[in-house]
């Protein structure tokens, strides 16, 4: 390793009143991977804005190259060989990769008219086109730069992102929860990457929650807490998961999930019979699913992502429509009833895209606190918003979910990814539901939040809830769960009992290496 390539001294950011960063010190040496971690709200991602020219500083300087220098936008950054890639792509699904790449830096073609040349209009495809495989090649990205971006997998769209950096010359990469979306094997591929980015010198700075990937990647590890640096760390043996995770936290976190020994009751609150549903073009994306829920029981799913996991979730809530098939709760025909009709029947639901489908950025956490209930008794009265319980519950969940909040009722939009994700699953755990419906409960929150979201699911159970959970980490489903199904193409292909099943059993049935037949799994079931 080298000298150091980027430093912040003393580097402070507040909104408003409140001190998000607070004078953090960091020095990252050249081809060195670091791995920040902390917890949701800490100040991550507002320090590597800083450092991408997103955000300005309030006060304190960035050294570059042992310079100080004013970032005033990203494209300051770029020059610089500052990159970054967030956790939201911010790529054009109908241009192809290459164009992706290239959009916003196309190398136009020199003209040499007379022995004078003329920086021309026309654009150097085969040159850029050249340059790109090469940098395919060089850093095994196992890309066809030709393809459409709609049409690749969520790690391809990743290494594009990376990519695009790559193609402007940057040196210091940041990746901020880059993991987070991604499942196991493009999660092991992508540390791969890093590695030969780090063989060639290049500068990682990774943003993960997850500390199996920090041993996995990082050389040092720098863990922030209120916004202040707690301490910077080599990742080796003496570094273990818990001294991390209470170095984030402040205190001890249990690792793992502790279920009680009640059993599942005998009343099914939900059914879900000979489900199927199809896309545009005709084709099943859902296959003849059904399963029961009983009171006191949770149901996990199991499966790599895409395999029709959220489809079903989609077709459970109302939002794509059910070909085949029929969905009851209690003993009550509700096929393909709205979120919002859901919601009046006492069922808790937690989409996987929060962004997209349980959140509305630009209201206030308040606001978002109450929707789906902000009609009824006591936020509304004869038509008219209550505002002092609209507060009152506000002020409760923000507790008792440990929500941080940068000042009063700020609008969602503005909180750190974490804690967007817990006001969702605060609203609704929060009304007590006898069915709920979840989806990736932890992507994005940190290990504290983890422990509390497990245990309050469990809690949930043991009073009675009939609980489904989809979940890309496999420890999270089997821990949880009573019961585990996995999915595969569309189809459940394996029923297993969660504590007597080891995960490379479960990983063979969702490779599609195993299935059980039909009968097999009704009688299971
Ligand atoms: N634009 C903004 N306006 C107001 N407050 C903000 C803004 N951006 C961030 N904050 C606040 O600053 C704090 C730190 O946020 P940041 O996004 O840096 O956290 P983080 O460590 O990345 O968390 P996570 O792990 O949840 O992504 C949060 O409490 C957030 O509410
Ligand atoms: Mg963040």
């Amino acid at each position: 390793m080298g000298s150091i390539l980027i430093e912040t001294r003393d580097i402070t950011k507040k909104f408003g009143d409140f001190t998000a960063n607070d004078k953090i010190n960091i020095a990252v040496e050249e081809g060195e991977i670091r791995a920040i971690i902390g917890e949701n709200g800490a100040g991550k991602s507002t320090l590597m804005n800083m450092l991408y020219g997103i955000l300005k500083p309030t006060s304190g300087e960035i050294l570059f190259n042992g310079k100080p220098v004013i970032l005033d936008s990203p494209l300051d950054a770029i020059k610089l060989g500052i990159g970054m890639v967030h956790q939201h792509f911010k790529l054009s699904p109908s241009l192809s990769i290459y164009e992706n790449i290239v959009l916003g830096d196309e190398t136009v073609k020199t003209l040499n008219v007379f022995g004078k040349h003329f920086k021309g209009f026309l654009v150097d495809q085969k040159k850029e086109m050249a340059e790109i495989q090469a940098l395919v090649d060089k850093f095994n990205f196992n890309l066809d730069i030709t393809a459409k971006v709609r049409d690749i997998s969520i790690g391809a769209k990743q290494r594009v992102e990376i990519l695009k950096m790559l193609y402007r010359n940057v040196n210091l990469l940041i990746l901020d929860e880059p993991t987070a979306v991604l499942i196991p094997s493009e999660v092991e591929d992508l540390i791969e990457r890093m590695q030969d980015l780090k063989k060639a010198g290049k500068t990682i700075i990774i943003i993960t929650h997850k500390l199996n990937e920090v041993k996995m990647c990082a050389d040092n590890i720098t863990v922030i807490r209120g916004g202040r640096v707690i301490g910077t760390v080599r990742n080796d043996e003496s570094t273990t998961d818990s001294d991390l995770a209470e170095m984030m936290v402040g205190r001890p976190v249990l690792l793992r999930v502790n279920k009680s020994d009640k059993k599942p009751g005998d009343k099914v609150v939900y059914r879900v019979s000979n489900l199927s549903a199809k896309d545009s073009d005709g084709k099943k994306i859902i296959n003849d699913i059904s399963f029961d829920i009983h009171e006191n029981e949770v149901i996990g799913i199991a499966g790599v992502e895409g395999n029709g996991q959220t489809d079903l979730m989609l077709a459970l809530t109302g939002l794509l429509d059910i070909s085949e098939g029929s969905v009851s709760f209690n003993g009550e025909d509700i096929t393909g009833l709205w979120p919002d009709e859901l919601r009046r029947h006492k069922i808790g639901i937690v989409p996987e895209d929060r962004y997209r489908q349980g959140l509305c950025l630009g209201m206030p956490v308040s606001a978002n606190l109450i929707a789906g209930m902000h009609g009824r008794w006591p936020f509304c009265v004869h038509g008219i918003m209550q505002n002092a319980p609209i507060k009152e519950n506000k002020e409760r969940l923000v507790e008792a979910f440990d929500i941080r909040l940068g000042s009063d009722d700020p609008p969602v939009g503005s909180l750190s990814g974490g804690n967007a994700q817990k006001v969702i699953i605060a609203r609704e755990f929060s009304k007590h539901p006898q069915l709920l419906l979840v989806s990736q409960p932890t992507r994005g929150v940190d290990i504290g939040a983890i422990e509390f979201i497990h245990n309050e699911i469990l809690r949930m159970r043991d009073k009675g809830a009939a609980i489904l959970i989809f979940s890309s980490e496999l420890s999270e489903v089997v821990g949880l769960s009573d019961k585990v199904y996995v999915m595969y193409k569309g189809e459940f292909v394996g029923i297993f009992k969660s504590d007597d099943v080891s995960f490379n059993e479960l990983g063979l049935y969702m490779s599609g290496v195993k299935r059980m037949s039909k009968e097999e799994i009704a009688a299971n079931g």
